[in-house]
């Protein structure tokens, strides 16, 4: 848990760590060369330990020094993902991919539900068939087998993350060509491009709507010497509403400004004042904020639904009434009634929350149900008046590297304690 006394305006200079929704489908595609990769400014979270306790048991020999971790996957002869790891980490579907490219088998459990709404995998399911790949399945557990991987002209219904990964870690290693249309654009599918094509893979198009891979073979791939993980635009986001709702007056470094640019464009439209310049951005407020009329979660490049929790904080201690829908997961609002124990004033009808702007928030003792709904419920803690305990700091730690020091550093009166 995390104990909080608000009322601090946050001001200092951080530096973001590696994006968590990069370093995971990275990580599933070293099982591709068989070979010694070195990756670099990759973030110490809960997340990537799951990850790496799972490459440990498909044989992959694993060395972790700070931020940067060495994975040798030549000893990967492992093709099923245990289901008590499976269970820990819902975007280990991803290892589908890789593993179905090395070896033309995978066994995975199906993800479990996640706290965000149901996690359905039928379009990861759907462009692997038309890959060639056949499923069995019972039990929970799903058996994917296939006489070798072809490539295929597959048209995503929804640009999903996860599927364009999973679909373009087994086009890699498929026989021919392999196009991908309607695909997710985030950031972290460009850096997936950019790490295959660093091995050797001929990937084209990440970023856009349409990505397309000639498919190799599993000698053309070489090791991947020191790949930097781009930074997470998501823990970035978060801090910088951190400074938001405490009207303060914070730096971030080593950050890429246009993955934020939906976020910051958001967070200007209240009023705060955001500066980015050579790898920097910085936030103060130094006006009355003002709320938004309506704010969307989209696709990538439109406002993340991963900072739809940490906004909704912000939104509730600006004066005004702001919309927020969320579009892309069914219910990813369970943090407005913990927002509402701290006197936050939001109403949910269906998947668009109204929130009324109140002067000052009260510390309560409340709970995370899930990563980001933590990381919301933290920023309230730090306006709020008064102490405030954030019960599921387990949840947080999934994705944001020592947030309390982070926050502390940042001159947040915050601590961490296991829980009692
Ligand atoms: C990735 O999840 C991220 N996780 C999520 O971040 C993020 O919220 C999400 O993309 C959207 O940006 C990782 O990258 C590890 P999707 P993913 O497939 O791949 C539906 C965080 O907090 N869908 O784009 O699971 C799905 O139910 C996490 O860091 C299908 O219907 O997201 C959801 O409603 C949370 N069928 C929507 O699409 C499918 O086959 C978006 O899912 C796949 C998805």
């Amino acid at each position: 848990m995390y104990i909080i006394q608000g009322g601090e305006a946050l001001s200092g200079k951080i530096r973001v760590q590696g994006s968590k929704n990069s370093s995971l489908p990275i990580l599933a595609a070293t099982i591709l060369n068989g070979k010694k990769n070195t990756i670099c400014h990759v973030p110490k979270i809960k997340d990537i330990e799951v990850m790496n306790q799972i490459l440990s048991h498909l044989g992959a020999n694993i060395a972790v020094k700070d931020n940067v971790l060495e994975i040798d996957s030549k000893n990967v002869n492992k093709f099923d993902v245990p289901e008590h790891l499976m269970r820990k980490m819902r975007s280990s579907i991803v290892l589908m991919g890789a593993l179905l490219g090395r070896f033309g088998r995978a066994k995975v459990s199906y993800p479990g539900g996640c706290e965000i709404g149901p996690r359905p995998i039928d379009l990861h399911l759907k462009g692997l068939s038309l890959m060639g790949v056949d499923f069995s399945g019972g039990h929970g557990f799903l058996n994917a087998k296939t006489d070798g991987l072809k490539g295929a002209d597959i048209h995503l219904d929804f640009p999903s993350v996860g599927a364009t990964e999973n679909l373009m870690l087994a086009a890699v290693l498929a026989e021919g060509t392999t196009i991908i249309r309607n695909v997710a654009k985030e950031p972290e599918i460009v850096d997936l491009q950019n790490f295959l094509n660093r091995m050797g893979a001929h990937v084209k198009g990440a970023g856009t709507d349409t990505i397309k891979i000639e498919g190799c073979r599993i000698e053309d791939l070489k090791p991947v010497n020191n790949y930097t993980i781009i930074p997470d635009r998501i823990v970035a986001g978060t801090y910088l509403a951190a400074a938001a709702i405490t009207r303060g007056r914070i730096q971030l470094t080593n950050v890429i400004s246009e993955h934020l640019e939906p976020i910051l464009a958001k967070l200007r439209e209240t009023g705060c004042v955001i500066n980015s310049r050579n790898g920097e951005i910085e936030l103060y407020v130094d006006r009355p904020l003002v709320s938004l009329d309506s704010i969307r979660t989209l696709p990538y490049p439109g406002f993340p639904t991963d900072m739809q929790a940490p906004m909704m904080a912000f939104l509730a201690t600006v004066e005004g009434t702001s919309i927020l829908t969320e579009t892309i997961f069914e219910s990813r609002f369970k943090h407005a009634q913990e927002l509402r124990r701290m006197g936050a004033d939001i109403t949910i009808n269906g998947n668009t929350a109204i929130i009324k702007g109140v002067k000052q928030l009260s510390g309560a003792i409340v709970e995370a149900k899930d990563l980001r709904a933590g990381a919301a419920l933290i920023l309230a803690a730090l306006a709020a008046k008064g102490e405030t305990i954030v019960e599921g700091a387990s949840y947080v730690e999934r994705g944001y590297e020592n947030i309390e020091g982070n926050l502390a550093a940042l001159g947040a009166k915050i601590v961490k304690k296991d829980k009692i």
